[in-house]
């Protein structure tokens, strides 16, 4: 059976590495031309000089999503050279993990600065396009993270938070001007960004597997796409929780 994933041109940004460069492969071998972009370009040439079989439809272009001006410009230029863009997804992200013992608020910016103005500088650069042909679609990859305070999430957590409220409050009026924005909610997946965690993480995923999970939900309708299922399903539950017996619980976690 052909999976309806959307026809391209898609845009990823922060497709250098982990995720989105799987997430790259994938469409590519697809068959989409896929532009893939990040601040450096030798991982992005690398990606495609590494997959010969669909190198032809990788596209790599440099673009740093806390630069709203030269966003806009980067993008209306891959827009002269490649085409209109039907689906972007803004997938750059910054992590630390910050507890109480290590509040930096440098860190706090840096990450905020990517994971949350990113998205903000994304949505601002690549809506109006959108908008003036009245279809395409705009994801954001938030996290599971984003659900409710977590211990040592302190900066993370509430970037992808920020990032989600952004979501869901830009939704209607996007929508109603045919353009669809939504956003991707990973759990645990093995990165770079992963490596710098000491605690054990709950069904933890190959980068190859989490492009699958994104590549499925991108062929499905509805506002987000989150995997893996169980430990959705429970960060789903503990959202429902009363403070008092939600505090309980990530209490445990700190001692
Ligand atoms: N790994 C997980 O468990 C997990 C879980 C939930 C959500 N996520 C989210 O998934 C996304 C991808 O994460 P990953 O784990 O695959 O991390 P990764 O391997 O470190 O990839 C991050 C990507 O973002 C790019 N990037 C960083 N800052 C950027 C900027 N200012 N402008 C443009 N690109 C930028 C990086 O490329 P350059 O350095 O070349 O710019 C890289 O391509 C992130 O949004 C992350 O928060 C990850």
């Amino acid at each position: 059976m052909v999976n309806p994933v959307p026809a391209g041109p898609y845009l990823i940004i922060g497709a250098s590495a982990g995720i989105g460069a799987a997430l790259a492969r994938r469409l590519a071998r697809h068959g989409d031309e896929v532009v893939v972009a990040g601040r450096r370009e030798a991982p992005l040439q690398a990606l495609r000089e590494e997959n010969p079989d669909c190198a032809e439809r990788i596209h790599p272009r440099v673009m740093d999503v806390t630069d709203f001006e030269g966003l806009r410009e980067a993008i209306a230029a891959v827009e002269r050279g490649v085409g209109p863009i039907r689906v972007c997804i803004m997938n750059a992200g910054e992590y630390e993990p910050v507890g109480a013992d290590d509040l930096d608020p440098a860190v706090f910016e840096r990450i905020h600065r990517v994971n949350y103005l990113g998205a903000v500088n994304t949505v601002a650069a690549m809506w109006p396009l959108m908008r003036e042909r009245r279809s395409g679609q705009i994801l954001l990859t938030g996290s599971l993270s984003a659900y409710r305070g977590l211990p040592k999430a302190a900066a993370y957590g509430s970037s992808k938070a920020a990032l989600l409220s952004l979501a869901e409050s830009l939704r209607p009026e996007l929508g109603r001007a045919g353009v669809q924005l939504r956003v991707i909610n990973p759990g645990f997946v093995k990165t770079r960004l992963t490596a710098k965690n000491t605690f054990h993480m709950p069904q933890l995923m190959s980068p190859e597997e989490a492009a699958e999970a994104i590549f499925k939900g991108l062929g499905r309708p509805g506002f987000e796409i989150a995997f893996p299922k169980r430990l959705t399903y429970t960060l789903k539950l503990l959202r429902l929780l009363p403070y008092w017996l939600y505090f309980r619980i990530t209490g445990r976690m700190v001692s």
